[in-house]
């Protein structure tokens, strides 16, 4: 099988050293790709389930834009409404229509949903909500999960980060996932203190395997927040529309007071929403939030059709089974050439790491290996899976595989 080269992808970077810093920031940045010499930093184009690098190699893509992915690229049917919204305006001096359809919409859908509120990145959902929890009960502090991710305002990047103070996380408190105990001694700790706790539906942490939550532990953290005047928020920016429809809590059997979307949310149009319970509607009317583009109607009309298609075609139900196809066979591959890949998380963005090597080093070889044969993995970050991943994608993926485990089985 032939390997691939990035002359292109490398003479850009070069190019956008000198002018951006870091060259590519962010979660999209070389730095966390092991070798960065084995993979792709410029995408020429898109369509379906792959995308095509600078130098023209093609790629089975498995991270799907970080989670934005969830059609395909370009999937035609939000194209479409995405266009006929742009013919009519996109960002106008009012509000567009479609801004109350999909708010509708999402009332509809969402099991706890009461009302709806649009911004544009996950970050923006996140501290929005946690705003609205202050605003509601009086209290400042909040309870998050040690590892958690929740963007990037200050106060979400936690201590020690460049450019966040202490004042920006004196109110965090952290907690291992999965730990009542810790959550009901952060409680008497801070008597009457605390405004909140967010949660990812599961734990996804970046570097290591994702953990589901334990038998009881959601119904139990949802008693303790109604017992306590707690708002619950689920931070479903990343899984959501890739567990259930209804809301990634559904999944679990827990009823969150708030639930922060982006990703998914609009098939790569930026878009994100924050959705929640009656009670907190005129918190959240009261706080002052907004920006620019975030009453764009483009982002708004993709966001419908993209929630209607993947409700029509029942889309977590297909990334999960195609999830556990993929998985399932590249485990046995792995096994014929004496590896042991574990496979965590939900099917539709599954953790995978092999676990002969702890130090990770064999893992990223294993990713390189299959990223510069045409089937993009990266070895810090679980995967995502699309409605647009096929059958015969799945085989070349295990084709691929194989013939990486064989190469470095070689060296
Ligand atoms: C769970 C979770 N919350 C929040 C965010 C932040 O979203 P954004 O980068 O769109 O601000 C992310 C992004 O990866 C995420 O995965």
């Amino acid at each position: 099988m032939n390997t691939y080269t990035y002359e292109k992808s490398q003479s850009l970077f070069k190019r956008a050293a000198k002018v951006i810093p870091c060259g590519i920031y962010g979660h999209l940045s070389p730095a966390p790709l092991v070798p960065p010499t084995d993979y792709p930093f410029y995408a020429a184009k898109a369509s379906g389930s792959k995308f095509w690098d600078v130098d023209g190699n093609e790629f089975i893509d498995y991270m799907c834009a970080y989670g934005p992915m969830v059609l395909g690229y370009n999937n035609p049917i939000v194209e479409e409404a995405a266009e006929k919204q742009r013919k009519l305006g996109n960002c106008i001096t009012s509000p567009s229509p479609v801004m109350v359809d999909l708010a509708e919409y999402l009332v509809n859908l969402i099991s706890i949903a009461d009302w709806a509120f649009f911004a544009k990145n996950g970050g923006d959902a996140t501290s929005f909500a946690l705003m609205i929890a202050r605003a509601a009960t009086g209290r400042a502090k909040a309870i998050l999960i040690k590892g958690g991710y929740h963007g990037v305002s200050p106060w979400a990047q936690g201590p020690g980060h460049h450019g966040v103070t202490d004042e920006d996380v004196k109110n965090n408190i952290y907690v291992k996932w999965n730990d009542i105990s810790q959550i009901e001694e952060a409680i008497s700790d801070n008597p009457k203190q605390i405004a909140a706790f967010m949660a990812t539906p599961y734990h996804h942490p970046a570097f290591t395997d994702s953990e589901m939550p334990g038998d009881g532990y959601w119904q139990k953290v949802e008693q303790i927040c109604k017992k306590e005047g707690i708002v619950l928020i689920v931070d479903d920016v990343r899984c959501g529309f890739r567990l259930d429809m209804r809301g990634s809590n559904e999944y679990f059997g827990f009823k969150p007071d708030l639930i922060c979307y982006c990703k998914a949310i609009g098939n790569g149009y930026p878009i994100s929403a924050l959705v929640g319970k009656d009670y907190l509607r005129n918190y959240a009317a009261k706080v002052f939030y907004t920006g620019s583009y975030w009453f764009s109607a483009v982002p708004m009309a993709a966001a419908l059709t993209t929630l209607k298609e993947l409700e029509r075609i029942n889309g977590p139900d297909i990334m999960i089974k195609l999830g556990k196809k993929l998985t399932d066979g590249m485990t046995e591959i792995a096994k014929t050439y004496g590896y042991n890949l574990k496979v965590t998380g939900v099917p539709s963005m599954p953790s995978i790491y092999i676990t002969d090597d702890e130090s990770l080093m064999l893992h990223q070889d294993f990713c390189a290996a299959c990223t510069k044969r045409g089937a993009f993995f990266t070895s810090h970050h679980n995967w995502f899976i699309s409605t647009a991943h096929t059958d015969e994608d799945i085989q070349r993926t295990w084709d691929i595989v194989e013939d990486a485990f064989k190469a470095i089985k070689k060296k």
